[in-house]
């Protein structure tokens, strides 16, 4: 099989290129990225010279790009989108633009290709808050900040190709992912790389917030699992089961790091923030999906990472990202509070 993979320099994207040519070695990749703040070259650098590889610098909203990249592959994944809620709330536009715009451009492509199998990668957050039990694929779509509303927006699109003109399009709503090459805006990567440096972990709100923490390798898995063997048309869940708080997960990192509880502190909260999302994933593992890690293994092998790979991410914490962390967290941590012991 010959597959684009769309976003494929961030850091889902680059773990499931790893995932495709480690688990299915006769396939070829083309890997397709506009290499935004969030894209790393780095991230694919053990693929260049191999014959099965090829990169694209290219938009996904860019039709003629997505044409030519497109030409001759049998599969498509979409990873490429503007993934962190925090920006959204900021600027929205780049959201609506590549999340749903960039849909459109990708399903016009594999119309006039003959793309046989395509997989649009969504989240848990089109949910929205789920205060009480798991939704399954048929729950109400309720997302409530841009980046949430506009990753809804882009899969509901895709489905349209599938019912309108017989795409087929399948569509994976996964959980909070963490692992290697997550850029250091998401919440594990912040408090890992924090912790190491002795700076504060600004937790939101009262830190009571619940996600399902998956390891970056199992949420490839499944998506892989779809792209093979799910039914055109149909949307899965891609998520695990143990939830965790923000005070709990900043207090197993700094555990596991060796550094002190007083580095915690209180921020204001997130505009929006939704306190519980949770997943029924029987669908998925009908297939025959399980998640190979545990939280804590998960967590873990998440720290050691980036213990052993400072030389990936100091440089990205010492450029422009240094903008956007003073922006979203300067004034919030000059008026925060530590949390009490329990
Ligand atoms: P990421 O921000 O690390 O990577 C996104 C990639 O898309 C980057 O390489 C970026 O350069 C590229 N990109 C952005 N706009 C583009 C455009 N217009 N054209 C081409 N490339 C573009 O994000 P991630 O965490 O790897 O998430 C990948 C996908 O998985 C996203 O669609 C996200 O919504 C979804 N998802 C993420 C999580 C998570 O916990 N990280 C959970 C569920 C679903
Ligand atoms: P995040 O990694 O942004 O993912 P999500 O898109 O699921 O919100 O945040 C995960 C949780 O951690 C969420 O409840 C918000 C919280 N959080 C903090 O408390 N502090 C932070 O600095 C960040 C980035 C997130």
């Amino acid at each position: 099989m010959r597959i684009l993979v769309t976003g494929a320099a961030g850091f889902i994207g680059s773990n499931y290129v790893r995932y495709v040519l480690t688990e299915h070695p006769m396939d070829r990749v083309v890997a397709l990225d506009k290499l935004t703040y969030a894209g790393n070259p780095a991230n694919l650098a053990e693929f260049d010279g191999d014959p099965r590889y090829h990169f694209v610098h290219a938009d996904i909203c860019d039709a003629e790009a997505v044409g030519e990249a497109l030409a001759g592959c049998d599969a498509l994944v979409n990873f490429a989108a503007e993934s962190h809620v925090d920006r959204s709330v900021m600027d929205p536009a780049a959201f609506v633009k590549t999340n749903v715009e960039g849909i459109r451009v990708l399903m016009e492509a594999a119309r006039t290709h003959d793309v046989r199998r395509i997989v649009q990668v969504s989240t848990d957050e089109v949910y929205g808050h789920v205060p009480i039990g798991a939704a399954g694929e048929d729950a109400r779509l309720a997302p409530r900040n841009p980046y949430s509303a506009s990753k809804a927006g882009g899969e509901l699109l895709a489905l349209s190709y599938f019912t309108s003109f017989d795409l087929p399009v399948m569509v994976t709503r996964g959980a909070n992912t963490i692992g290697p090459y997550q850029y250091p805006e998401k919440v594990v990567p912040v408090f890992v790389t924090n912790a190491m440096e002795s700076e504060p972990l600004p937790i939101y709100g009262e830190g009571t917030a619940v996600r399902n923490y998956m390891h970056v390798a199992d949420h490839c898995a499944g998506i892989d699992l779809v792209l093979r063997s799910g039914e055109p048309g149909a949307i899965f869940n891609v998520g695990v089961e143990f939830e965790v708080n923000t005070v709990t997960l900043a207090t197993s990192i700094l555990e596991l790091l060796e550094k002190p509880r007083s580095l915690m502190r209180l921020i204001a909260d997130r505009p929006g923030h939704d306190y519980r999302y949770s997943l029924d994933s029987s669908r998925l593992e009908s297939l025959g999906w399980q998640p190979r890690y545990a939280f804590a293994e998960a967590l873990a092998a998440t720290v050691n990472w980036y213990v052993e790979n400072e030389e990936w991410w100091r440089p990205i914490k010492s450029g422009s990202f240094r903008a956007y962390y003073e922006r979203n967290y300067a004034a919030r941590l000059a008026n925060s509070r530590p949390v009490e012991a329990t």
